[in-house]
């Protein structure tokens, strides 16, 4: 029989385990779901009064958290306790890549990783299924496997792979409606009923076509090559948008064009300031690393070469205002309208918007930055995060706003580096009334009204054409 699940519990209430519980929790209403996280601020966040006060910005998250929070679903510090009672625990902490040592800007730091295991090791006294949701480098559930088997209690632990798919700004869409739902576990038999228990609960709102399951290595593969190909279809389409800039080809038509056909599909080919987000960069260097820890040279560069056009497309999106602003922004005001790496979210990890307003900052530019989801302490923990400059510097060169109008008041140019709706639905002309002159608009995103924009009276310039 499979195991009973009545309790789960997930370690990490970050962007990946928070909205995943929330529905899992939703639709699961006979089982208790805590989300447990040693970030004592992020938990009292989600445990607000105020459902516009928890920490991730998901359209939709609210209501589902406001629905269960309380009912069965909790959001507690109290690591062990969850940790104890569960059936089933979810690992979904954050993995970066490693910023010191072998690896060094490339592979992930599973520290974190790490002791999460070794503090089920030490807490569990009971069987346990144990899950690892983060994006992890393949074989990180045999690490798991290693440090949990070894506790000498005669505790079994069951290790599967369950990664996750969701993209930010869509995630409660993504996880109640998911293309596939992928679990992997050992063939063993026990192995197969850890893999039911979970199927069980993807059930309960999944239809059971979509719930995939593989070996452990399969699944882990899986996400890394998932994300890499995503990626590198925005690197592929970036790489085309520079040409076109060259030749009088439109990128949006050849994005058309090629789309259309049905091997190729139409979805991941808008022409962009550069892929951001904490996955792919993240997930790319991982397969790069392991590639090369096999001597996979040729196979390791393939991958690279994704990274590499997507640096190359941030840098001269930079470079091409400097350019164009008659090769000098000393002084001059750039305001930035977008900040979070994509739109929908508040989140900005590897945001494009960062990288760029060094760059600028660098060429001795102002800029100014509106983001409607992210506040100003977040601008300035991204950049000095990354130690280009003293903390002071940074804020004295960049200036967030909470009005987008403001923002772009007396700029000489503007660059558009998210796709949030309301940009489009500004009012132009304002804003074009009180900017310097000639007034510059740097698309970013394509998002804007080329025609209308031009006839306005700015000069305009987007990705690809
Ligand atoms: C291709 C394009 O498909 C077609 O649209 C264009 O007009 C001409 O070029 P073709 O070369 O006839 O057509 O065959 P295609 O089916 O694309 O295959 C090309 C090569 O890729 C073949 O050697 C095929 O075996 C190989 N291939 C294709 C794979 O190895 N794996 C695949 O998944 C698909
Ligand atoms: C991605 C995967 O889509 C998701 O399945 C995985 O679980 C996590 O990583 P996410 O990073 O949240 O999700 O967002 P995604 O929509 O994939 O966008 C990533 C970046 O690519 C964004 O900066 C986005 O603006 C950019 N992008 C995406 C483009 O520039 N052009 C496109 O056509 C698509
Ligand atoms: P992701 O996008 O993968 O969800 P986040 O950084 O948003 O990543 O969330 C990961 C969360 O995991 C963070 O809130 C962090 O505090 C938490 N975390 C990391 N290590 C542990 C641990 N050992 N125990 C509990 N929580 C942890």
């Amino acid at each position: 029989t499979n195991m009973k699940v009545t309790k789960i519990c997930c370690i990490g209430a970050g962007y990946v385990g928070g909205p995943t519980m929330a529905v899992i929790a939703q639709k699961c209403p006979d089982i208790e779901v805590t989300v447990v996280d040693l970030n004592a601020e992020r938990i009292a966040a989600w445990n607000d009064k105020d459902i516009n006060n928890i920490p991730i910005y998901e359209p939709g998250l609210g209501e589902i958290v406001g629905e269960a929070r309380g009912r069965n679903l909790f959001f507690s510090t109290e690591v062990e306790k969850a940790i104890h009672e569960a059936q089933l625990i979810f690992i979904s902490v954050n993995t970066p890549t490693k910023t010191y040592g072998s690896g060094k800007g490339m592979a992930a730091d599973l520290k974190y990783i790490e002791l999460c295991a070794r503090q089920i090791a030490r807490i569990a006294k009971d069987d346990k299924i144990v899950v690892e949701k983060s994006t992890l480098p393949v074989r990180t559930a045999e690490a798991i496997k290693s440090i949990l088997n070894h506790t000498g209690n005669g505790v079994q632990f069951q290790i599967l792979s369950n990664p996750e798919f969701l993209a930010e700004g869509t995630a409660v869409q993504d996880l109640l409606h998911p293309d596939r739902v992928l679990i992997g576990g050992e063939t063993c038999e026990e192995g197969q009923k850890a893999i039911q228990t979970l199927v069980d609960i993807y059930a309960h709102w999944v239809p059971r076509e979509k719930i995939l399951t593989t070996n452990v290595w399969s699944s882990e593969l899986s996400k890394l090559t998932a994300n890499a190909f995503l990626a590198q279809r925005v690197s592929s389409i970036n790489a085309i948008s520079e040409l076109c800039e060259k030749t009088g080809a439109n990128v949006n038509e050849v994005a058309r064009a090629i789309g259309m056909d049905s091997r190729i599909g139409p979805k991941f080919l808008k022409a962009s300031v550069g892929f951001g987000g904490s996955c792919f960069q993240k997930d790319i260097l991982n397969l790069v690393y392991i590639c090369k820890s096999f001597g996979l040279v040729e196979v390791a560069d393939y991958w690279e070469q994704v990274i590499i056009m997507n640096d190359h497309q941030k840098r001269r999106f930079g470079n091409n205002i400097v350019s164009t602003l008659y090769n000098t922004v000393a002084d001059k005001k750039i305001a930035f309208l977008g900040w979070a790496f994509k739109k929908d979210t508040n989140d900005t990890r590897e945001s494009a918007a960062i990288y760029i307003a060094d760059d600028l900052v660098n060429e001795q530019a102002n800029i100014a930055v509106y983001d409607p989801k992210v506040d100003a302490d977040q601008v300035y923990a991204d950049l000095d995060y990354l130690k280009t400059r003293n903390v002071e510097k940074n804020r004295k060169k960049v200036t967030v706003f909470e009005d987008p109008y403001e923002t772009c008041h007396h700029a000489h140019a503007i660059a558009i580096m998210t796709e949030w709706d309301e940009f489009a639905a500004y009012d132009w002309q304002r804003i074009y009334d009180n900017m310097q002159k000639p007034a510059f608009v740097f698309d970013g995103r394509n998002l804007l009204d080329e025609a209308k924009l031009r006839e306005i009276g700015f000069i305009y310039q987007s990705i690809g054409s």
